[in-house]
C-alpha cells in the first residue's frame, strides 16, 4: 500500500507537466539499418521465409509422400514466430536506409507483410492449406520485387 502511494506522488508532477504541454517537439527516430539489403535478405528474411516454405506442402521421398506440416505445437509455434519475422521484415524494407523511394517497392514490401500475417494466422489455426496458400503469395512478393529491383535477376529459392 505504502509503495503504491509513493509511486503515485512521484509520478504526478511528471503527468501534469506532460498534459500541460501544448507543443511537443517532433520525434526523430534514429533508424540504424544494420546491414546492406543483400545481407538483410540472407540473414534475416530468407531464413524466416524458408521455415514457412519448408512447413507446407508435400515432398516425395523414397519412403513415399511426406506431408511437411508441423506435427507438434512447438513446430507450429516456430512457423508462427518465423511468419512474424517475415511480416515485420516488410516494414523494415520500408525503412529509410533500406527502401527505394518508389511506390512499387513499397507495394512489394506491403505484399510481404500481408503474406506474413496470413501465414501466421494459418500457423495459429494449424491450417496447413492456408499456410501453403500464404507461402505462394509470399513467393510472388519476393519474385515481383526481385524482377524489378535485383541488379541481376537470378532469384534462387530452392
Ligand atoms: C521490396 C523488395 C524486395 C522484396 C519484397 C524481397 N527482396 Fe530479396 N532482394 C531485393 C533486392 C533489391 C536484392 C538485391 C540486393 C543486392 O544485391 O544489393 C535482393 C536480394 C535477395 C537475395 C540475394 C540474392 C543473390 O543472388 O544475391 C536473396 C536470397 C533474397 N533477396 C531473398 C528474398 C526472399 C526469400 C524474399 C521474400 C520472402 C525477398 N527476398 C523479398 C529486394 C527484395
Amino acid at each position: 500500500m505504502r509503495a503504491h502511494k509513493v509511486w503515485f506522488l512521484a509520478l504526478t508532477p511528471a503527468l501534469l507537466a506532460a498534459c500541460g504541454e501544448t507543443q511537443q517537439p517532433a520525434l526523430t527516430p534514429s533508424y540504424q539499418p544494420s546491414a546492406s539489403v543483400h545481407d538483410f535478405m540472407y540473414w534475416m528474411l530468407e531464413p524466416a521465409a524458408d521455415v514457412l516454405w519448408d512447413s507446407a506442402g508435400y515432398i516425395i521421398t523414397e519412403a513415399g509422400e511426406q506431408d511437411l506440416q508441423p506435427t507438434t505445437q512447438e513446430g507450429w509455434d516456430h512457423v508462427r514466430n518465423s511468419a512474424t519475422v517475415v511480416a515485420e521484415a516488410g516494414n523494415v524494407l520500408m525503412m529509410p536506409g533500406y527502401r527505394v523511394d518508389e511506390q512499387a517497392w513499397l507495394e512489394y514490401a506491403g505484399g510481404m507483410i500481408s503474406a506474413g500475417i496470413a501465414a501466421r494466422e494459418a500457423a495459429v489455426a494449424k491450417d496447413a492449406d492456408a499456410l501453403f496458400t500464404a507461402g505462394g503469395h509470399l513467393y510472388n512478393a519476393c519474385r515481383a520485387c526481385h524482377n524489378r529491383y535485383m541488379p541481376e535477376p537470378a532469384f534462387r529459392v530452392e
